[in-house]
């Protein structure tokens, strides 16, 4: 995500409090303070592709996560998390993402993200769910608000802090945040955001880049998540903007987080537990050769990634992230189909199991990851 330099505001460098968006700007929770160890137990640290931590987020439940939409290429978080370097070898959960279907990078409208962990987590002295409150109310203006995040300490280097921060910012009404003095509707403050910064006696407080996703709590209730400002985040009159956890973002959010797990791409997919979705959990062994028409998919290495059916002499029906899915390294490729397995250890050497090696992928155009629509795909076999 860069940073987007609006044409009318050259000035101003708009950046999303994102470690990955460009280095414009001061970086911490300026002002902020360390927080004791492990006193907001629900606080997550979210790791991209390469391990490393970029935005934070909240707890929810055993399975759900919060944060901001602009957080991209989430494949995983760390929980429990006081000091980042002590966190190096703490387990990290892999996670599937949600971004808010309306989620728009030049608005900022909906910046919201689910993440769901693909195993469940209990709770214990440093890790706690902070459920939302339903309804949430609009906070007043005024109100002094908490914000928590491992923003960035060091404007150089882009490195984040090693301890997770609070500072306090004061909720400033959304017309005011809106007019000439301060954002000049670039972009649009709506009702679905809150402003808060920093103002009368927390002047010297804000957020910054790497505080993203994290929350804005209000009285202790989450009120919103940390979503952008402006580069040199103490900046005066550019107070950090969040997305409110309005009615219609509860209502989003309570439909995401109640859909059923299995969709048809999981009923298809057998797979190794690499993606905790994606295993059927609880069931049963079928009687062997009651379901003939199931294949299994092997990837390069000989390994089952997937199930597929059978459609015909030449065509296997499947899922598109059994080929495209973080959870198994991106565009992992199938290459091997076999027929007539029951186990697949038994299957290394039986004779009644057909192999077939030559296999063309279709995955469905429209396919999308991030959004998990059309998760289908069709394997040709010779
Ligand atoms: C980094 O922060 C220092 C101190 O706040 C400031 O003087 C400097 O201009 C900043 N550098 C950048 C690249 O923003
Ligand atoms: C992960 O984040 C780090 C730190 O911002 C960045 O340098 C790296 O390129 C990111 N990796 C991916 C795959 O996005
Ligand atoms: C608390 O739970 C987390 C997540 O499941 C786990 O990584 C951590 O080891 C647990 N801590 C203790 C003290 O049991
Ligand atoms: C902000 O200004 C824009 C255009 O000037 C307007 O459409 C919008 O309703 C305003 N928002 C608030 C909260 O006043
Ligand atoms: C969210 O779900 C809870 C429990 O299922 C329900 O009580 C609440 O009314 C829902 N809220 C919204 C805004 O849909
Ligand atoms: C094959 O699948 C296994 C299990 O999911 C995985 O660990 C391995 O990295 C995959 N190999 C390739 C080349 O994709």
């Amino acid at each position: 995500m860069a940073c987007s330099c609006l044409a009318l505001f050259k000035t101003i460098c708009l950046v999303l409090l994102y470690v990955q968006s460009c280095v414009c700007g001061e970086t911490e929770i300026l002002g902020g303070k360390e927080v004791k160890a492990h006193s907001m137990p629900y606080m997550v640290l979210l790791l991209n592709r390469t391990g490393q931590p970029v935005c934070g987020g909240t707890l929810l439940s055993s399975r759900w996560v919060l944060t901001a939409a602009h957080c991209l290429r989430i494949t995983a978080v760390r929980l429990g998390v006081h000091s980042i370097k002590k966190s190096q070898n703490y387990e990290s959960v892999q996670v599937q993402t949600y971004p808010h279907p309306k989620y728009d990078s030049g608005t900022f409208n909906h910046d919201l993200q689910l993440l769901k962990l693909n195993q469940k987590v209990e709770q214990n002295n440093t890790v706690k769910y902070l459920p939302l409150a339903d309804p949430i109310a609009d906070p007043l203006e005024g109100t002094t608000c908490l914000v928590a995040g491992w923003g960035l300490v060091d404007n150089t280097t882009n490195t984040m802090s090693d301890v997770l921060k609070s500072a306090e910012v004061d909720v400033m009404g959304r017309e005011t945040c809106n007019s000439s003095t301060y954002w000049k509707s670039q972009p649009v403050i709506t009702p679905d955001m809150v402003c808060a910064g920093p103002q009368g006696k927390n002047e010297d407080q804000d957020t910054c880049k790497g505080d993203s996703g994290g929350p804005l709590l209000c009285n202790g209730v989450q009120v919103g998540v940390t979503s952008f400002g402006v580069a040199g985040c103490r900046r005066h009159k550019k107070p950090g903007v969040y997305t409110f956890l309005s009615k219609q973002h509860i209502e989003w959010i309570n439909k995401t987080m109640g859909e059923p797990a299995l969709h048809l791409s999981v009923v298809l997919c057998l797979t190794t537990g690499v993606c905790g979705e994606t295993e059927i959990f609880g069931g049963k062994e079928v009687k062997d050769h009651s379901m003939p028409y199931m294949v299994l998919l092997l990837n390069s290495t000989g390994q089952p990634v997937c199930g597929g059916t059978l459609l015909s002499s030449r065509w296997v029906l499947t899922a598109a992230h059994c080929t495209d899915n973080p959870c198994v390294g991106f565009f992992a490729s199938i290459t091997e189909v076999r027929l007539g397995v029951d186990s697949f250890k038994k299957s290394q050497n039986d004779e009644s199991v057909q192999v077939q090696k030559d296999v063309k992928t279709y995955p469905h155009p429209e396919y999308d990851n991030h959004r998990k629509v059309h998760d289908l795909q069709l394997l040709k076999v010779s």
